[in-house]
């Protein structure tokens, strides 16, 4: 029988809250339609004075998303932030090339910033290095962070914000290797131009962060990026998107191959820091993660995928992954946050939380404070491991096979943390067998506190297709109190294809 092994002194990393952050594009009804729906006659108590949806500010709110990031994605690559400041009827209606639809550009950067405010998360915007210049770049930032009495500053001023807007984050271009991104590069020629683009940047404004592209984390473009841009971002990010093609298997294993993607850009960001001899930290933002299958749900149609139980135990996966990984990964963005592949779905007259949006919720609500390394120990004729294949995510195949004596992919994904006052465990368990239940030995040494009561919270449903709809929530948390034996040796039964959170007080 598998038992999971927790010891609170083995601590990992602080879980770092911008893990649980957003990603809005504008793509199919993320923006327009979806948070931001001035007009609607169908429901208008539903919209603000500056249009914006309170419910989906509402929902986002339950989420406690930290950083948004903005406006894309592919859509950034033939952006131009000038279009979509000032006076809305003035601002142009623009060809848009990523999803080939037409851009009113009467959401823009003013209102995204004012839109995160009211959400009480910080901007992140990505630079649109397909199209846009250095200069256009520049003029951004100092329309967005600038004190100054110059042009873009004062055109902020004009525009009614008085204050900058202390942008942070900014990220040097969207998946630039993509042969679907409108001005693709190869990697040494993107780390050549980024290098300068951040250059003068941070003459403009040394305060602010600078993302890398980067692309899985386990390829070469990576490690050339890496290399050349160490010495001047403080973040790479990577993307990926895990999904079933049909099977339930493949996708709830999908997450392995983040997890590996994330060990190996660890790997190339030491490497690249030992080459320049810097001491400096780079940390893993994977500012695109998801479950999305874009068969099932074409981008160019908005990618409105309808998650069933199997895609929120995937979601799971990804976040204990994250958990996992907290020493390395510091910031993450679910793509996307409201409609387009989304754990939130709006109509005009209202929106459902997707079976996605359950697990979303349990982690940034209850997976916050210190990560913990859980040791999962096995009888050799257990039958917790996978034993099949993960294709085309070859590199879970790899996960299988590292050295310290193989990793194998198990039915079990675990993680845990210290909650921030330091007084109580929690256990996030995945059980991703489609049909076998588990009874697992929970072995606690030395809890902080010697209690016996829990707070179990569960997401099952006993149909693994189940999904989310107009006609209600099927799947949802469950809670219930439990109390355990007294030494912190107890079993916890784990139904088939089921996530549980154990609050262990
Ligand atoms: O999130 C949807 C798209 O997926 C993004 O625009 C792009 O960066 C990625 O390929």
């Amino acid at each position: 029988m598998p038992t999971i092994h927790i010891d609170p002194a083995r601590k990992i990393a602080p879980v770092d809250p911008r893990i649980y952050s957003g990603f809005t594009e504008h793509m199919g009804r993320c923006i327009y339609g979806g948070l931001y729906e001035p007009g609607n006659t169908t429901k208008p108590e539903l919209v603000d004075e500056r249009g914006y949806r309170k419910d989906v500010l509402a929902v986002l709110k339950e989420l406690k998303v930290p950083v948004v990031r903005y406006p894309g994605g592919n859509f950034v690559s033939t952006y131009r932030w000038q279009d979509g400041v000032g006076p809305k009827e003035l601002r142009p209606r623009r060809p848009e090339l990523a999803w080939l639809t037409e851009e009113s550009n009467q959401f823009g950067t003013d209102e995204f910033i004012a839109w995160c405010r009211e959400l009480g998360a910080e901007p992140y915007l990505c630079l649109n290095m397909g199209t846009g210049t250095l200069e256009d770049a520049l003029g951004w930032l100092e329309y967005c962070n600038s004190s100054a009495n110059t042009h873009y500053a004062n055109l902020r001023r004009e525009n009614g914000h008085a204050e900058p807007y202390g942008v942070k984050y900014w990220a040097l271009g969207n998946e630039v290797w993509g042969p679907w991104q409108v001005g693709q590069m190869s990697a040494g020629d993107y780390a050549k131009t980024a290098f300068q683009w951040a250059k003068a940047l941070r003459l403009l404004d040394p305060s602010i962060k600078l993302v890398s592209c980067g692309e899985t984390g386990f390829s070469d473009w990576d490690r050339v990026v890496l290399k050349t841009l160490a010495p001047v971002v403080d973040y790479h990010s990577i993307h990926l998107y895990t999904q079933s093609k049909g099977s339930h298997d493949m996708n709830v294993m999908g997450p392995a191959a983040a997890e590996k993607g994330i060990e190996i850009s660890k790997s190339l960001i030491d490497l690249a820091l030992i080459e320049h001899g810097l001491s400096k930290e780079i940390t893993v933002c994977f500012d695109e993660w998801n479950v999305w299958d874009p068969i099932r749900a074409p981008g160019e149609k908005g990618a409105e995928e309808h998650y069933d139980l199997s895609d929120a135990l995937a979601v799971a996966s990804w976040l204990n992954v994250f958990i996992r990984k907290a020493d390395v990964v510091k910031f993450a963005c679910i793509a996307q946050s409201v409609n387009v592949i989304s754990p939130i779905i709006t109509s005009p007259s209202g929106l459902f939380k997707q079976t996605t949006f359950y697990p979303l919720w349990l982690f940034s609500n209850l997976m916050q404070g210190t990560a913990l390394d859980v040791y999962v120990s096995s009888e050799e004729d257990d039958d917790d491991f996978y034993a099949g294949e993960t294709e085309p995510l070859f590199i879970a195949k790899l996960a299988k096979h590292t050295p310290q004596g193989r990793k194998p992919t198990r039915w079990l994904d675990v993680s845990a943390v210290l909650s921030p006052d330091g007084r109580e465990i929690r256990i996030a368990i995945v059980n991703r067998h489609a049909t076998k239940s588990f009874s697992v030995p929970l072995a606690i040494a030395l809890p902080p506190i010697a209690t016996s009561e829990v707070t179990i919270h569960e997401v099952y449903h006993p149909d693994l297709a189940a999904r989310n709809g107009w006609d209600g929530d099927k799947v949802q948390v469950a809670t219930r109190a439990e109390v355990l034996s007294e030494n912190a040796k107890s079993v916890v039964e784990l139904k088939e294809h089921s996530q549980l959170f154990i609050e262990h007080a």
